[in-house]
């Protein structure tokens, strides 16, 4: 996941620096050491070098180039914590995270009071000339640590859930007992419609330019699918239907076997699922979770309807309050909608969408290195919207586009139908 904005920074981005590198390392105060350096799957980096490799970033593309004399802890780390900027530099590979021992936590954390030190002092001390890119790029590097916020939370369920333990990362909130509202459609013109970000505040390159597009009249479910409704698909055969499954979709759930989402298991006859609070039943009500493109498009087929463009996602949510179940709630998972008025627009799940991870019209990628924030990413991917459970909520925007590959499902991932009005 990744981009940047050519747009003005936010006001004082400095102001905002203790505040997210605070709250990634809150975000650590649950695990214990021997946590750190489980990476169980690809995918999932150990917590350890993602508090490392958000260091780097400021490191690399700030400390570097602007703060005169830096002189870094370790000169390997460039190594070590890159995670995929070949203009930077050959890294270690990904899959070989887990074998980083060395450095240890702590040093990590050395490494981290070492950046936050010189970073304090490059705030102070930035040559007038370099001050709108400085704070361009200390915006994007804080909008990045809180990406990796994010992906820790995932990458520590990843993690969590390959332990036959099934440890907890967080104390399991009251159980909720109410019923998710009936979901029903709800209508949307057609026409001609604009999205993407406008600028003014901090977006990622990918998010822009603004521009029109067709929409022709649909329509969106009031509330992403829930538990039970996924349930009646796994229960109802919907796994063993070619006619409704894409063929690479039809390909994975066999190589994978698999047969319900991630982290869906049977307990004595009863359907649980993993999460940031440990295995606990399934809530009926909840929205489903960790599908994958696949599971998702299939789904929708199976009910009838579709999936939404990205363009019908952002024209529908437009104007609607930014507000839902993010982060910060602690819940660390989705809950059931409140009522039949909350469209769960935001958090809770990113909802899968139809459109290809492509360029918008008239796109430019940032200019050197971090031009390999975002675009080089734009071929074989879905767009997501609308944010998680796991996303911090001053990194939403309602123009913001999430990227996934069509197999990945460890990412807070669920759907919400479509259909042709
Ligand atoms: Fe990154």
């Amino acid at each position: 996941m990744h981009a940047v904005s050519r747009s003005s920074s936010a006001p004082d981005p400095a102001a905002h620096y203790p505040e997210v590198r605070s709250r990634t390392e809150a975000l650590c105060a649950p695990l214990e050491t021997d946590d750190y350096q489980v990476q169980s799957v690809i995918d999932a980096s150990p917590p350890k070098w993602h508090l490392a490799h958000v260091t780097w970033f400021f490191e690399t593309f700030l400390l570097k180039p602007f703060l005169p004399g830096y002189e870094p802890l370790d000169a390997r780390y460039e190594r070590l914590f890159n995670s995929y900027y070949n203009t930077v530099g050959p890294f270690h590979p990904r899959a070989q995270r887990h074998t980083l021992s060395r450095p240890t936590v702590g040093a990590v954390y050395a490494y981290r009071a070492h950046v936050d030190g010189h970073m304090t002092r490059l705030v102070e001390q930035c040559a007038p000339a370099h001050r709108a890119s400085v704070g361009r790029r200390l915006t994007l590097g804080l909008n990045h640590e809180q990406q990796h916020q994010e992906l820790l939370l995932m990458d520590v369920k990843r993690n969590f859930y390959a332990n036959p333990l099934y440890p907890a990362y967080a104390e399991a909130p009251p159980a909720q007992s109410a019923a998710a509202p009936a979901a029903r459609w709800l209508d949307f013109p057609g026409g001609i419609r604009e999205i993407g970000h406008a600028g003014g505040a901090f977006c990622f390159d990918n998010e822009q330019p603004r521009h029109k597009v067709f929409l022709r009249d649909y329509r969106l479910a009031s509330r992403p699918a829930t538990n039970g409704e996924y349930l009646e698909f796994v229960e109802g055969g919907g796994y063993a239907r070619p006619e409704i499954w894409l063929s690479d979709g039809w390909s994975t759930i066999h190589e994978r076997a698999w047969k319900a989402p991630l982290y869906w298991t049977q307990i004595d006859g009863e359907w649980h699922e993993m999460t940031l609070t440990g295995m606990r039943r399934i809530d009926p009500a909840a929205p489903v979770c960790h599908l994958s493109y696949y599971e998702a498009d299939a789904y929708a087929r199976w009910r009838g309807a579709r999936l939404p463009t990205e363009a019908e996602w952002e024209a529908a949510a437009s104007g609607e309050a930014l507000e839902g179940n993010f982060v910060e709630s602690g819940l660390y998972h989705p809950r059931a909608a409140r009522g039949p008025a909350e469209a769960q627009w935001f958090g809770d799940v990113w909802e899968w969408t139809s459109s290809a991870y492509a360029p918008y019209p008239g796109y430019r990628p940032l200019e050197g290195a971090l031009g390999e924030y975002n675009g080089k990413f734009m071929a074989n991917q879905y767009v997501l919207r609308g944010g998680g459970c796991a996303t911090p909520l001053s990194h939403m925007r309602e123009t913001y586009r999430n990227f996934f590959y069509p197999h990945d499902r460890w990412p807070f991932t669920g759907v919400r139908l479509a259909a042709d009005a």
